[in-house]
């Protein structure tokens, strides 16, 4: 059972019942089973929108939503008891459970779903239905109403519209309710607090998967049974590779370490990255990039407010970005042309954020007719600007070679401006080295107190 209310999950459904109009059915599946290899399956993850709607955790699920259908507008399909099969895989909620755990207000076997569903679709003039994000389930649904149509001559009414359901759902799960919010302050707070212990752990002579344990380790003994995505533990150069995910190579004195790393809670996703030094003292050239993207990192913060747009926040990160590559020399010329043609590009090359949900890269329009959209209350997102200065890059100075930072936070829209709400972990420069010297003074004296009594 999640912490959003069941009554939040009625809401919802309700919600989207209201918007899809009688004469509709939409079907939502469950996400399929993945095999690693053999019978040996990959964790498995509820698929968002199916999630949203139910809450119901187990796979081999359909939700179907029948608005004004007098014998109960949500109808479950789900997997029966088996106590043979329960014994090695665990417990099912079984069609009852569907009903008094999850209330559906009808549940059948998912066994019976290619007889039942084309009955509930008869007389329907409209399916809703995620074409396209799952192929094999896609051509199920045609075959469901291809057999309505078999029936026309015996008085069955087929559909005659297939309507995408990503754009309602989307748009719903966009705008995230107070019970959201606490899950996703809850998971923020444990993401940053396994960020702390993984710089607090940070050694030159350690290897980068040594940090990806700490994170795990924090993840898991806080309640959160899954990441939120694969962790980026990148020291040196691999802090430039965007999406690093090899986590094994060995830490060296004098590295900036980036870790970009987050737990998922109930399904919601939290999403941070901190870059810290791994001898406890940024070099001046490192210290003085990391100032950049920090700054940048605040200013786009604060065009966080109801009623800014969406560009404002990465146009911010952007100029301020710019500005202070133009001040350490490594971009030349007016700000304003650098941005208008483009050329910060070369060491800024993603967009600034992206809305946090359900998803870690989560649904919602960006832009409304052709315009960035403005920001509202409950709207979650990432603020996560960086620099990244190639290994390679013959046209800057030795010195910035090999460095990346970037600085990542979750925030909220809040009717008054924005809550941050990663803040647990430090991100001004000199609170990260006083952090880490600690850790390793403490770590110090251990290793002698070791020693000592070894002895
Ligand atoms: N962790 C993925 C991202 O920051 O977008
Ligand atoms: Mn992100
Ligand atoms: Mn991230």
């Amino acid at each position: 059972m999640t912490k959003i209310p069941k009554i939040e999950f009625a809401r919802r459904r309700t919600e989207l019942m209201k918007q899809m109009g009688a004469g509709s059915i939409a079907i939502v599946p469950a996400a399929a089973l993945s095999y690693r290899n053999s019978d040996v399956g990959h964790t498995y993850r509820q698929a968002s929108n199916f999630q949203y709607l139910t809450g119901f955790p187990e796979p081999e699920g359909v939700a179907v939503l029948i608005p004004g259908r007098a014998q109960g507008e949500y109808v479950l399909f789900c997997r029966s008891r088996d106590p043979q099969i329960e014994l090695w895989d665990g417990a099912r909620a079984g069609q009852e459970g569907g009903i008094s755990l999850y209330d559906a207000n009808v549940a059948l076997s998912i066994e019976d779903i290619d007889t039942q569903l084309p009955e509930l679709m008869d007389g329907c003039e409209r399916v809703f239905y995620g074409l396209g994000a799952e192929e094999a389930f896609d051509a199920r649904v045609v075959g469901w109403i291809n057999a309505v149509r078999a029936r026309a001559r015996q008085g069955a009414n087929p559909p005659s519209q297939i309507l995408d359901i990503a754009p309602m759902l989307s748009e719903m799960r966009l705008i995230k309710s107070p019970a959201e919010v606490s899950v996703m302050r809850e998971a923020s707070k444990l993401s940053a607090k396994a960020h702390v212990r993984a710089m607090a752990s940070v050694q030159p002579g350690l290897y980068e998967y040594h940090l990806e344990a700490e994170l795990r380790y924090a993840f898991s003994a806080g309640g959160a049974r899954h990441t939120a995505y694969g962790s980026i533990v990148g020291a040196g150069a691999n802090a430039c590779v965007l999406h690093y995910v090899d986590n094994d190579k060995r830490i060296e004195d004098g590295d900036l370490v980036l870790i970009d790393a987050a737990c998922e809670l109930d399904c919601y996703a939290s999403d941070i990255t901190r870059t810290f030094p791994a001898n406890g003292t940024f070099t001046a050239a490192q210290r003085a990039l990391y100032q950049v993207v920090l700054d940048a990192q605040l200013a786009a913060i604060a065009q966080i407010k109801p009623g800014n747009h969406w560009n404002d926040v990465h146009d911010a990160a952007v100029r301020s970005l710019t500005t202070g590559l133009v001040a350490l020399g490594l971009l030349e010329g007016d700000v304003d042309t650098l941005i208008a043609d483009g050329t910060y590009k070369e060491f800024y090359m993603h967009t600034t954020g992206h809305w946090l949900g359900l998803d870690v890269h989560d649904v919602g329009r960006y832009k409304i007719e052709g315009a960035w959209r403005a920001l509202e209350p409950g709207m979650v997102f990432t603020v996560e600007p960086g620099l990244y200065i190639a290994p390679d890059n013959r046209s800057v100075d030795p010195v910035w070679r090999g460095i990346g930072v970037r600085i990542e936070d979750v925030v909220v829209v809040t009717a008054e401006g924005a809550e941050v709400l990663t803040l647990q972990v430090a991100k001004e420069a000199h609170e990260i080295e006083a952090l880490i010297k600690r850790a390793q003074t403490t770590a110090g004296s251990d290793r002698q107190a070791q020693r000592a009594t070894a002895l």
